[in-house]
This record gives structure tokens, sequence and C-alpha cells, in this order.
């Protein structure tokens, strides 16, 4: 794969790493960063060879401050910088990815930085970390998904608080929100995100692909839309592994 300036992308026995590679400027998410992680989320997506993601930033200060603001001022209106960021969908294919997706969170976690780590499945953050939804601050409304993603995980109150008040939260508040599944120490973040994505590994995966989209397509659903679809995509498990046990060779040598 290229290689990119404002992303890094590795891939290591079955894991796929993302960082957000702007740390002079905390990791703020300009157009470049969304066309080269529009290319590298489509690496996860696309290759076998990756079982799991792990999105993390780079540099000491943040995971992501947000959008780029001076990409903001400089262009001709806030109007066409939001339009520039809808050209190509990286929200969208974050949502299309059935693998699993961990976010490892540290320093700044604000704007279009946490709404990236909401469309990621399971977070984790170190105990600095700070999370905020600046947008009221700036006249504007979430544009990755916010509105939408952050009440699914932390409910309508709490939601609106963060988002009308543009109110901060920090890590312990934020455990306590659910807004992320663990607070670790510093120097455990990434060892900690590590050691979840080989646990998350070892498991077959079409089963990870079917459970991650049992619950997350299944939370838009009623229980009952839901328990069908539990039922059909538990239904495509069992027939995979019946036609995987019909193909393999008869076993021979002693009973
Ligand atoms: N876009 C562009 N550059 C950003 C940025 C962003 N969202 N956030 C930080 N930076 C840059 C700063 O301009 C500064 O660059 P400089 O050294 O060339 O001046 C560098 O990152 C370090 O940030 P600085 O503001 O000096 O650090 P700080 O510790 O004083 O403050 C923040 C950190 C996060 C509180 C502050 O940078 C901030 O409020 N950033 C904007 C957050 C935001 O509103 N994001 C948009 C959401 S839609």
């Amino acid at each position: 794969m290229a290689e990119f300036e404002t992303v890094i992308y590795q891939k290591e026995n079955g894991v796929g790493y993302i960082t957000l590679n702007r740390p002079r400027v905390l990791n703020a998410y300009n157009i470049q960063m969304r066309d080269e992680l529009y290319q590298v989320l489509g690496a996860i997506r696309d290759d076998p060879e990756v079982r799991v993601g792990i999105l993390r930033g780079a540099g000491e200060r943040a995971f992501c401050a947000g959008a780029d603001l001076s990409e903001f001022l400089t262009a001709p209106s806030p109007i066409i910088a939001r339009e520039v960021r809808w050209e190509r969908d990286v929200w969208g294919l974050f949502l299309s990815i059935d693998k699993p997706l961990i976010c490892a969170l540290h320093g700044y976690v604000l704007g279009s930085g946490l709404e990236m780590a909401l469309l990621c499945d399971i977070r984790v953050a170190s105990e600095d970390a700070q999370f905020g939804v600046p947008e009221m601050g700036l006249g504007i409304i979430p544009a990755a998904g916010g509105s939408q993603t952050l009440p699914r995980v932390i409910g309508q109150g709490h939601s609106l608080e963060m988002l009308l008040s543009g109110r901060w939260v920090k890590a312990e508040e934020a455990y306590r929100l659910k807004l992320v599944n663990r607070v670790v120490p510093r120097e455990e973040l990434w060892p900690t995100v590590e050691k979840l994505a080989n646990e998350v590994k070892a498991h077959s995966p079409l089963a990870l692909s079917l459970a991650k989209q049992a619950i997350s397509r299944g939370l838009d659903m009623s229980l009952e839309e839901g328990l069908e679809l539990e039922a059909r995509l538990g239904g495509r498990l069992l027939a995979g592994l019946r036609s995987d046990k019909a193909n393999q060779p008869e076993q021979t040598g002693p009973e």
C-alpha cells in the first residue's frame, strides 16, 4: 500500500493498525487525512488477512482534536468546507466494515475525533483522555455521524448536554457515561488495546462479523425484528459450518 502523510497503516499478524499522524496539530482531521483514511479503511475492509482493526493517534497530546480549523477558516465558506468533507463517505465506510474495530483514545478526543471513535466497536481510553463536541461553539452541528452515534452510545440526555453545552468530559466521567469501555493508565493504553485485539482475533472471522452485525444492525430494529436478524445470521453461520464440514476430507486412522 502507498505511503501516506497523515495516516500510518501497518498490518501485523492479522491486525490492521491505523495511526492518525498529524501530531503537530493534534491529529486534526483535514481533507488529505479524509482521502488517506478512505483508502486505508477500504484496505481493512477488503483484505482477508486483516481480522481486526485498531485506530489510534500519534504523539503525546491527542487522539484527534477534530476537523482541521485552518481548512475551515480558509475555505470559501464553512458550507463549502463541509460539502468537501461529504465528497467521500468515510463515515459510511467505517460502518461498512464488518470486522471488529478497536479505538485507543488518549489526550484530546474532540469533534470528528470523537465521532470516529464512536464509529468503532470498542473504545479504550487512557486516564488523560478528554472528550468534547465543540461544534456548537463554531455555529455548526456534528457532521461525522455524531448526532446519531453519540445518543446510541450514551443516550439522549447526556448527548444533548455534551452537544448543547459544549462541556468536555474527562476519562473517568466518560467511563461512567459508557462512552468508553475501559480507562487505563497511559502507558497501558496500547498494550491493553493490543491484547484485546489478540483476544478478539482468536475467534472465527465469520462469527465475529455476524456477531458485530447482529448487535450493530439489531440496535436500530424492534426486538422482534432483531430476533429475526439474529436467527437469519445464526442460520448463515450454521450453513457455513455445515458446508465446511462436508468439504473436509474423511478422517482416517485409528478410531
Ligand atoms: N485544527 C487545526 N489545528 C489545530 C486543531 C484543529 N482542530 N486543534 C489544534 N490545532 C493546532 C493548533 O493550532 C496548534 O498549532 P500551532 O502550534 O501551529 O499554533 C497545535 O495544534 C497545538 O494546539 P494548541 O491550541 O497550541 O494546544 P493547547 O493545548 O493550547 O489547546 C486544544 C489544545 C485542543 C484545546 C485547542 O487546540 C483547541 O481548542 N483546538 C480546536 C478544537 C476544535 O474546536 N476542533 C474542531 C471541532 S469541529
